[in-house]
């Protein structure tokens, strides 16, 4: 057999120049195979982490709702459906609640999911939450046209009807509603900043007092919230929003909340959100984080370098906005990066090749990271 040819043996300089090459590498953080070292901390750092209580008892301590967004279909992997469990006393449908979800032709409503969502809230002590009824997404391509043939009174009896037939069905079991969401478009150069919505185009700016008044009457038991994204990065954005709620509080709106739906972006600075939160507190209207995912599209870093990123911008966000005010509820969009919405090319343009991103608590393992630790260590600090 032939003697087996000994490796290459590199010239002392190429050596030292791939040492240095590969020492950068790692200092950046870049995707390079974890160091003995990096493994040992690693370790420590998930006994350090799975040491610590849940989420939800934490929250709850402070007078806090935390959970995520889930789907049944996730549920059915038993480690994931077990973490949501210890870490989770509130859900919210990702997206059976939608109007496209449950309406996907017109006269026929379909709430399996959104029904097996709400029968594990209750098995396991948890509060559920709607969203969302009024939006310009999401919306099935029969009422589409349907809105777009009708009269500002037809608009207005779709309105009625879809509110009655899906936040009545549920009336008395969900903790509050995202009656109206992301009416906030600047881009669209419509008055006040109003996104172009079929909503608008149907009924007019009106169509946004219109849902709060209507959902008042299906279910005061939920709290009626307006939410909306990219508000705390944008200044443009959280103006048009802040004035938008000041004249719905100027007619006694029943408008009771602001949902901030927090899909923060590593390296976006947060400009509006302390003014965006005093405002909110000045109009004494409750705070909801309700969507919070952060996305970092470095995507050659390695995971320790993205968990930081993503641990730091979070660390900034809740900085802030505790300094402020103490939001009621705090959901993340998703609970493990196994499912995220910020994964999937269709919903993310940021993310064509649809590469793997690490923006929520749990890791695709269901294992706690540092931005768990981050919720955890803000939280708790309250
Ligand atoms: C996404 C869901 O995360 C996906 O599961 C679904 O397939 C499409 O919609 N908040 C929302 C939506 O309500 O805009 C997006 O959700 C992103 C976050």
């Amino acid at each position: 057999m032939d003697q087996i040819k000994a490796p290459l043996t590199l010239s002392r300089r190429a050596f030292l120049g791939t040492s240095a090459v590969v020492a950068a590498g790692a200092a950046a953080g870049l995707v390079l195979p974890l160091s003995l070292r990096a493994q040992e901390q690693d370790k420590a750092l998930q006994a350090e982490l799975d040491a610590l209580p849940p989420l939800r008892q934490v929250a709850a301590d402070k007078g806090i709702d935390f959970g995520a967004a889930v789907e049944p279909i996730y549920l059915q992997d038993n480690d994931f459906s077990d973490a949501f469990i210890k870490e989770c006393a509130i859900l919210v449908p990702e997206w059976s609640l939608k109007w496209a979800a449950y309406a996907p032709t017109e006269g026929r409503l379909v709430f399996d999911d959104v029904d097996q969502l709400l029968r594990f809230a209750g098995a396991h002590g948890m509060k559920m939450r709607g969203h969302t009824l009024i939006w310009y997404a999401a919306m099935p391509d029969w009422a589409k046209a349907a809105l777009a043939a009708a009269s500002p009174a037809r608009a207005e009896q779709m309105m009625e009807s879809l509110c009655y037939s899906v936040a009545g069905r549920y009336r008395g079991r969900l903790t509050s509603w995202d009656v109206v969401n992301e009416a906030i478009e600047p881009k669209d150069n419509q008055d006040n900043g109003l996104r172009a919505s079929p909503w608008l185009q149907a009924m007019g700016p009106d169509y946004i007092e219109k849902a709060f008044r209507l959902m008042a009457a299906v279910d005061p038991s939920a709290q009626r919230v307006y939410n909306d994204y990219a508000v705390e990065h944008n200044q443009e954005k959280a103006d048009a929003m802040v004035a938008m709620l000041r004249r719905l509080k100027e007619r006694d709106v029943p408008i009771q909340a602001v949902g901030l739906q927090a899909h923060l972006s590593v390296g976006k600075d947060l400009a509006p959100l302390a003014k965006l939160c005093k405002d909110i507190k000045d109009m004494e209207l409750d705070l909801l984080i309700t969507e919070l995912d952060v996305e970092d599209t470095s995507y050659w870093l390695n995971d320790a370098a993205h968990d930081q990123r993503v641990a730091d911008t979070a660390r900034a966000f809740f900085d802030t906005v505790f300094s402020l005010l103490k939001p009621k509820q705090i959901l993340t969009w998703g609970l493990s990066d196994r499912h995220t919405w910020l994964a999937d090319p269709k919903w993310n343009s940021h993310n064509p090749l649809g590469l793997s991103t690490r923006p929520l608590p749990l890791d695709k393992g269901c294992r706690r990271k540092l931005l768990w630790k981050t919720l955890y260590q803000q939280i708790s600090a309250l």
